[in-house]
């Protein structure tokens, strides 16, 4: 199954703009620009997470360039972990690209986590801004505009986005609840805006989570939000270790992004799982964890590295 289907965030994000909710003043003044894409300026949207940024960014761009979206935008993550130099010069090549086809008005660049670049990195992209302009526009995303430069700033047309309001919120969630056939008692749905304030992506994961065993109830939302990682992993490893890889695969998935446990959390949990698995293989499955641990630690990206090390788990077993 592919990972949009399998996160509610993914397969529930709205495509249109009438489908967003709230943000009514962003929407109203985005609009016009949609309608004139030529006359669109760079973007500077600044918000709180889960109020619909990116989902707006990607209508943007699904607006303007369409089928050929994937060809003329690049989506890249200021805090990506490779480094600002390699995100600058990814920009810089790709900004500096003139060819366009008929009827694409320019390159599109998403540049999420935009506040998290230092000065100086910002000023260097400001520079790629300015040389390229006249066929790409820049949409910047992030918490604060007052974390981006002001010449920037001066440059975008800047859209604040409000946290979702609590009545909006609840709404999603029973839409997506009914949907899912879940039941969504009033109670349980209000408890799962008071523990996630207004953050819809942390809302609608914690709808997920809570509902994994087909009943949502205020134990179910209680057990994610106090969370047994522990025995989540313990399951993982177990799977992989009888050989499932895909199942195993999936769960880590589920693990990772919609619980939003961190890979090194993982690793520790799975240790602890294998060394009270009693396994046959116990020292080789341990001595794979200790390798896929370093290169993490070396900044390999980490859901490819834990899918890998499941292969290997999983291909204990053959041996
Ligand atoms: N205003 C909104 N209207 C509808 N869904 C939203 C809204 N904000 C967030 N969501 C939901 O939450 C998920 C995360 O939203 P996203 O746009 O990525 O937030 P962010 O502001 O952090 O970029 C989306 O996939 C969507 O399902
Ligand atoms: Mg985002």
């Amino acid at each position: 199954m592919p990972v949009e289907e399998l996160m509610w965030v993914e397969k529930y994000r709205p495509h249109k703009l009438e489908d967003v909710m709230n943000q009514t003043e962003v929407k109203e003044r985005l609009r016009p620009l949609l309608q004139k894409p030529q006359e669109m300026p760079h973007l500077l949207f600044a918000g709180p997470p889960g109020s619909g940024k990116t989902t707006l960014a990607l209508i943007v761009a699904e607006t303007i360039l369409g089928e050929l979206k994937g060809d003329y935008t690049l989506s890249l993550n200021a805090s990506d972990e490779r480094g600002i130099d390699t995100v600058r010069e990814r920009i810089k090549v790709f900004a500096s690209y003139s060819d366009r086809r008929e009827g694409v008005p320019f390159r599109l660049v998403m540049l999420d986590e935009a506040d998290e670049m230092t000065s100086s990195a910002q000023t260097a992209l400001r520079r790629i801004m300015e040389e390229s302009s006249r066929f790409t526009r820049f949409i910047l995303i992030c918490n604060y505009s007052s974390s981006i430069i002001e010449p920037i700033q001066s440059r975008c047309a800047i859209f604040r986005f409000q946290r979702v309001d609590a009545q909006q919120v609840t709404a999603y969630l029973k839409k997506i609840a009914k949907t899912e056939n879940i039941k969504a008692p009033e109670t349980v749905l209000d408890a799962i805006y008071e523990a996630t304030g207004g953050d819809l992506r942390q809302a609608i994961n914690l709808l997920q989570a809570a509902s994994m065993g087909g009943e949502l109830t205020l134990e179910t939302v209680n057990a994610v939000t106090g969370s047994t990682v522990k025995e989540k992993a313990g399951e993982i490893v177990k799977l992989a270790l009888d050989g499932d890889f895909n199942g195993a695969r999936l769960k880590l998935v589920e693990l990772t992004r919609v619980y939003g446990i961190p890979e090194t959390d993982f690793l520790r949990f799975a240790n602890e799982a294998i060394v009270s698995s009693g396994a046959k293989r116990t020292a080789d499955a341990i001595k794979i964890l200790a390798e896929y641990d370093y290169r993490l630690l070396l900044g390999a990206s980490p859901e490819i590295q834990l899918t890998a090390m499941l292969a290997e788990l999983a291909a204990l077993k053959e041996k």
